[in-house]
């Protein structure tokens, strides 16, 4: 390179730098001792809805993919027929079942099967079928037998054909029955390639319904939920579960709406029901699960109950929303009656003699959506009956209405980072007097399966507004949750958890939520900035029994920020910083590296007066900076 070459590169190199470091130094004003507001102890919480195989394939224990035999057969999806050796059978659909829900089944019909050459089905999971080594899988079937003998069932390898463990089941000729069985695996290489077959070793006839593998789950709770993604969970430090929420609970019709007294009960009186996401649901994860779930996690519900309205438009008002007004007051009892009451009583015989807690009731969901300007009215029909019988809750509208003043209100947010920057303040100056907000639905929506890192500084940025704006804003839940990342398993395109059938991971956008969850006080205090960059979003908040002062400091420019601050009320020891921090905004977490990007935590020595302290570019900073 000649001396000119070199030059100019050395220009270009220190241009580079000059802009890279060109920020002001910016100032941070916080009194800790100066309480503007209290924050809403219920302030994060979690949404939920069926979408994304966000139970069936995720978070519900079940292993078996079509457990029920819908749909048409002879061929019902994730099934396949085994013939082992020389053996002879069929399947076919059938028009009798174990149950009136489930009035209909497969019916395999062997013409040739021996011991050393057994036939039966087989059942390729969600998208595999996770084993690990000395493991209890905890299995059942319904089965209607004419002369096929004893059951085999067996966890088998895909690539080697090894079985990981198996059962033999003897079974009753003639009649319906349930059976259950045990799968204990050994010294097993942990791997999804497996799937269930479901064999006999004897010429006849077998009719088949609700084939069930479950896995183990969190706190061992029956009819449970993936240890794993709870885990991932209570790491969020949730306060509440707004269940279920979203599309689903509206169904594209009346008749695929959440219709909850369908998800209640044996399994075998479960009906299954289409979801808007375009796949059927099991029901398995049915409305006491969803209360059990609650329970695992020590958190509330914030019941959702249909409110007349289905997504492609048909809604009813008046007279006929009196039985779906029923139907509400009915789920209310479910959740919360004592034994003598009906709905109250069938809890208890379903397992569950104590009431659920419950103070949040939403009714409907995103009710601006009904073009015909029917909410008003279904509201105030659905709000003075909940009124009339359960004057103690607060009730949650989807929308502003009119006709009845609404205890809070849900707005819903999905958004880019450059929107949710230029709203970050909007709750600043909103009434105070009228109804409290939940933040219901909200999202950076880029990257997918799960959000990239500039989500999660969006998603920040937005997280400072909502605890400045917490007296208002009682409640915020992210959506969606949930995304299993195998092709065919989203119907979301940026989702805050992602799984496959082994592994689960957080996105950046996980960690950002959990690290601001993880650490807030009960009131706000006086924070002002600055010269700082256009992207520099910051909140103060004060825990009085830790003696914390909880700053979040969040530099979405690629810049890094420079701060003096000015601290009243510290005591000057060190701080405790939680740093997430990426080189880009493209950068992020996914099933292969669930790990890239995490928080990372260091100690820092703090002064009252003027400390300095550089923000890099693309961070997100929680600074927990003892009281006096
Ligand atoms: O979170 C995904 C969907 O977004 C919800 O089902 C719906 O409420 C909203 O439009």
């Amino acid at each position: 390179m000649n001396v000119k070459a070199s030059l100019a590169a050395f220009a270009i190199l220190i241009s580079l730098l000059t802009t890279a470091s060109a920020q002001n130094t910016g100032h941070l004003t916080v009194d800790a001792t100066a309480a503007v507001h209290e924050v809403s102890p219920t302030l994060y919480g979690l949404m939920t809805e069926e979408i994304n195989y966000s139970y069936d394939g995720g978070l519900y224990a079940e292993m078996v993919r079509n457990r029920t035999f819908t749909g048409r057969g002879p061929r019902f999806e994730h099934w396949l027929l085994l013939t082992h050796g020389s053996s002879q059978a069929t399947t076919s659909g059938d028009t009798s079942g174990p149950s009136a829900a489930l009035n209909h089944s497969i019916q395999l019909t062997i013409t040739s099967a021996s011991p050393t050459a057994e036939a039966g089905i087989a059942n390729d999971g969600y998208w595999g079928m996770a084993v690990r080594a000395n493991t209890i899988y905890t299995g059942s079937f319904y089965a209607r037998p004419q002369g096929v003998g004893a059951a085999h069932l067996r966890l088998v390898a895909d690539d080697s054909n090894a079985t990981l463990a198996e059962a033999t089941v003897p079974v009753t000729d003639g009649i319906w029955q349930r059976y259950s069985f045990i799968l204990k695996t050994g010294d097993v290489r942990t791997s999804s390639a497996n799937h269930l077959e479901l064999t006999f070793a004897h010429d006849g006839v077998v009719n088949l319904q609700l084939v069930s593998l479950m896995q183990p789950t969190y706190k061992n709770r029956a009819n449970g939920n993936r240890a794993d993604i709870m885990e991932l969970l209570a790491g969020m430090h949730p306060h509440f579960l707004r269940l279920p929420g979203g599309n689903y609970l509206e169904g594209d019709t009346i008749k695929e709406r959440f219709e909850w007294k369908d998800t209640i009960g044996p399994l075998v009186d479960r009906p299954t029901h289409r979801s808007p996401w375009n796949y059927i649901s099991t029901d398995g994860l049915g409305l006491l699960e969803y209360l059990e779930w609650c329970e695992d996690l020590k958190i509330e519900p914030v019941l959702a109950v249909y409110a007349g309205y289905s997504l492609r438009g048909e809604h009813v008002t008046g007279k006929d929303l009196e039985p779906f007004v029923q139907d509400a007051l009915d789920e209310i009892e479910f959740v919360t009656g004592g034994p003598d009451t009906k709905w109250g009583a069938e809890r208890v015989k379903d397992g569950h003699p104590a009431p659920f807690p419950l103070h949040y009731i939403e009714i409907g969901n995103e009710d601006n959506a009904d073009r015909s300007g029917s909410y008003d009215s279904r509201f105030a029909q659905m709000a003075a009956a909940i009124r009339a019988k359960y004057p103690q809750y607060k009730l949650i509208a989807t929308t502003p209405v009119k006709s009845t003043v609404p205890d809070v209100v849900d707005d819903h947010y999905y958004m880019t980072p450059e929107q949710f920057y230029a709203i970050v303040h909007k709750y600043d100056s909103a009434d105070r007097n009228g109804p409290k907000i939940f933040v219901g639905e909200w999202a950076t929506r880029t990257g997918t399966p799960t959000p990239d890192f500039g989500a999660a500084l969006g998603d920040a940025a937005w997280m400072t507004g909502i605890e400045r704006n917490s007296d208002l804003i009682v409640m915020a839940s992210y959506a969606p949750l949930f995304t299993n990342v195998n092709t065919g398993g989203m119907q979301w395109s940026t989702d805050l958890i992602g799984y496959d059938a082994l592994h689960s991971y957080g996105s950046p956008s996980y960690y950002a939520q959990a690290l601001f969850a993880a650490h807030i006080g009960d009131h706000t205090v006086q924070a002002t900035a600055q010269d700082v960059n256009p992207r520099f979003f910051y909140s103060a908040t004060v825990s009085t029994s830790q003696k914390i002062l909880h700053l979040k400091l969040v530099n979405a420019s690629d810049q890094s920020q420079s701060l003096t601050l000015s601290l009243t009320g510290i005591s000057g020891d060190a701080a405790k910083v939680y740093t997430l921090h990426a080189a880009t905004r493209w950068a992020t977490n996914s099933i292969t590296r669930p790990d890239a990007i995490h928080p990372v935590t260091s100690t820092v020595p703090v002064t009252a007066k003027s400390w300095k302290h550089d923000v890099p570019g693309n961070t997100i900073e929680v600074v927990e900076i003892p009281l006096k």
